[in-house]
């Protein structure tokens, strides 16, 4: 039977890691063996793409090691230091299923879909359900290009997307406290927002196994644990979907994610942020600063629950 158990970054950040801990593990990973796992032995997929100067994040750049070596993933293990780890992922060849509501369910190469898409460079915040937050230079494109690529039908209303599940090398996916595959889904209108990014690199590199190599999800005004790495699968569907916390912790997490400093986690606060490599504590923004862009997404849904 499945057991429902608090586990791994549902911890609140004072009872995670002690930071000196964490900075003691990130010089190991600085040193040889760490320099070999950070480097992408394959094909560039960020190089070259201009920056967009419309997502100005208005914070400093969060230090890529930062970035790159605080992770969470956990098909490769519920701490923050799966880096390592992660190395494991087979990224290539890859290829994407578009299935579901669509005009031709199929699988399609990811070199196919990345000669379709112009690729950009997006200065994002980053803020996780656990309190710490990130800004971070994503290369990508816009997420309405997948979903024009994939073709839904006119009755689609939601668009799941799934991650890889690869027991061979993800040593995570003997836990059985998690219900496997990671799955995360938005609305049609969410996804086709402007701010709703694929990204295929970071700092003007190819994405980073441990940060969801070889595609994965950007969605700044949400939550991190929407932002779904490592993307196998893109289903179109009209009914709403269960997502992978959710399913683990319904009274938790639920479906929308959006940020609000005003609405706690049932365990902490929500009202700041711990900036990942400055020591620094900020005020939390509803929808993470982004509401320009996306609160009309929102007005007249007073039945749900948009900030869980
Ligand atoms: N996607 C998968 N497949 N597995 C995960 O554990 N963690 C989520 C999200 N996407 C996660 C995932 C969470 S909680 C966060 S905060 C971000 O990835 C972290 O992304 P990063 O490691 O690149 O900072």
């Amino acid at each position: 039977m499945f057991i429902k158990t608090v586990r791994g970054w549902e911890i609140p950040e004072r009872d995670a890691t002690p930071e000196s801990l964490m900075l003691g593990r990130r010089s190991l990973l600085a040193g040889a063996a760490g320099a070999a796992l950070l480097a992408t032995p394959f094909a560039a997929r960020a190089q070259g793409a201009p920056r967009n100067p419309k997502y100005d994040a208005g914070r400093e750049l969060t230090p890529e090691r930062d970035v790159t070596t605080y992770n969470n993933y956990y098909e490769f293990g519920t701490d923050k230091s799966i880096s390592r780890a992660a190395q494991k992922l087979p990224v290539s060849p890859w290829s994407i299923k578009f299935e579901g509501m669509v005009g031709t369910p199929r699988t399609v190469d990811l070199d196919d879909i990345l000669k379709k898409v112009q690729l950009e460079e997006r200065v994002y915040r980053h803020r996780c359900v656990e309190g710490w937050a990130m800004t971070v230079p994503w290369t990508g494109f816009p997420m309405r290009d997948l979903v024009s690529l994939a073709g839904p039908t006119s009755g689609a209303r939601y668009v799941v997307m799934v991650t890889l599940a690869d027991p061979k090398t993800m040593p995570g996916l003997r836990s059985p406290t998690f219900e496997w595959p990671y799955v995360e889904a938005v609305t049609m209108a969410e996804a086709n927002n402007d701010l709703a990014f694929i990204a295929t690199g970071l700092y003007g590199k190819t994405l980073p196994k441990q940060n969801g190599a070889p595609i994965r999800l950007v969605l700044p005004w949400k939550y991190g644990f929407k932002s779904v790495k490592s993307i196998v699968k893109v289903t179109f569907t009209d009914k709403r979907p269960t997502t992978f916390w959710q399913g683990i912790q319904p009274q938790e997490y639920g479906f929308w994610a959006n940020v609000n400093p005003e609405v706690p986690h049932p365990r902490w606060s929500q009202a700041t942020e711990r900036l990942l490599g400055a020591e620094q504590r900020v005020p939390t923004r509803i929808y993470n600063g982004y509401g320009d862009y996306v609160a009309g997404l929102y007005a007249g849904m007073t039945n749900e629950k948009l900030f869980v």
